[in-house]
């Protein structure tokens, strides 16, 4: 497939959760324009098998490839832990990018030596973060928690609502019991929470997300290939496999207003 400077880059989650790596690209590489799929017909990934995510990754991908997308953003902890391997032999020619909770910066920003990770269930239990905490925590005490329920609240663009609230608080109390001063947000629809998050935890607590590292990565694999856009971008657009009238109500309350809202595949 050819692809030049100016084609798109294609970002994908299961939801909305990506447009808050989608916001940290665009911010750094904003000659770049841009594609977005959000899978909300199929969400929560976190609840589903890898097998069931891999496959929803091929569809994606092959939808992008169709579109002649030079690079591929894995915008969601849960697709990477269980697609990612796969996409990356699928497609050896295609820069990709995933990511991953960041343990390796918490455990070096940690003071108390405990850290606490809020993550999907699917993403605390795959071999590829047990490998991760193996690598980067061995001297550092990890509290995993996952988060059922608050990726679905999201999905309707409730981030402050009270049900929404006491549900983040349950989640967070063990890990402030348990004396963590550096909470991973593993999941990329968490960092839309930040502002909750802070009225319930101490101003010395340390939040860590992935979304700005991995537009960083995004940057050097184009820049490695000579394939950096050189300005002129398209205007984003956007597709979903659920409902695009409810994405496109969301839309303007985690990235900006777009009428560019198509519905995508099966
Ligand atoms: N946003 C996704 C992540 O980063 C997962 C949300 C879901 O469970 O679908 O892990």
């Amino acid at each position: 497939m050819a692809r030049d400077n100016d084609a798109p880059v294609a970002v994908f989650d299961s939801g909305v959760g990506g447009l808050s790596v989608l916001g940290e690209i665009s911010r750094l590489l904003p000659n770049e324009s841009l594609l977005y799929v959000g899978d909300c017909g199929h969400i929560p990934y976190g609840e589903k098998t890898p097998e069931f995510i891999r496959q929803r990754c091929v569809a994606i991908a092959e939808f992008f490839r169709d579109k002649g997308a030079k690079a591929l953003v894995l915008a969601c902890n849960t697709a990477t832990v269980a697609g990612v391997a796969d996409l990356r032999e699928r497609y050896p020619d295609w820069p990709i990018v995933g990511m991953e909770p960041a343990v390796k910066p918490a455990a070096a920003a940690t003071q108390s030596g405990v850290v606490g990770v809020l993550a999907t269930t699917g993403t605390l239990q795959s071999a590829k973060f047990a490998a991760l905490l193996d690598r980067f925590a061995a001297d550092v005490q990890v509290i995993t928690q996952p988060c059922p329920g608050l990726v679905e609240l999201i999905e309707t663009g409730d981030l402050v609502s009270p049900e929404i609230r006491q549900l983040l608080h349950s989640y967070v109390q063990p890990l402030l019991a348990a004396g963590c001063d550096t909470i991973i947000l593993g999941c990329t629809h968490y960092p839309f929470l930040k502002s909750l998050l802070r009225e319930m935890i101490p101003a010395s607590i340390t939040l860590i997300d992935t979304g700005a590292a991995v537009a960083r990565q995004l940057q050097r694999l184009l820049s490695q290939r000579d394939l950096l856009a050189s300005g002129h971008p398209q205007p984003a657009q956007f597709w979903t496999s659920g409902d695009p009238n409810n994405f496109r109500n969301i839309l303007p309350l985690l990235w900006k207003k777009s009428d560019s809202v198509r519905s995508f595949g099966s």
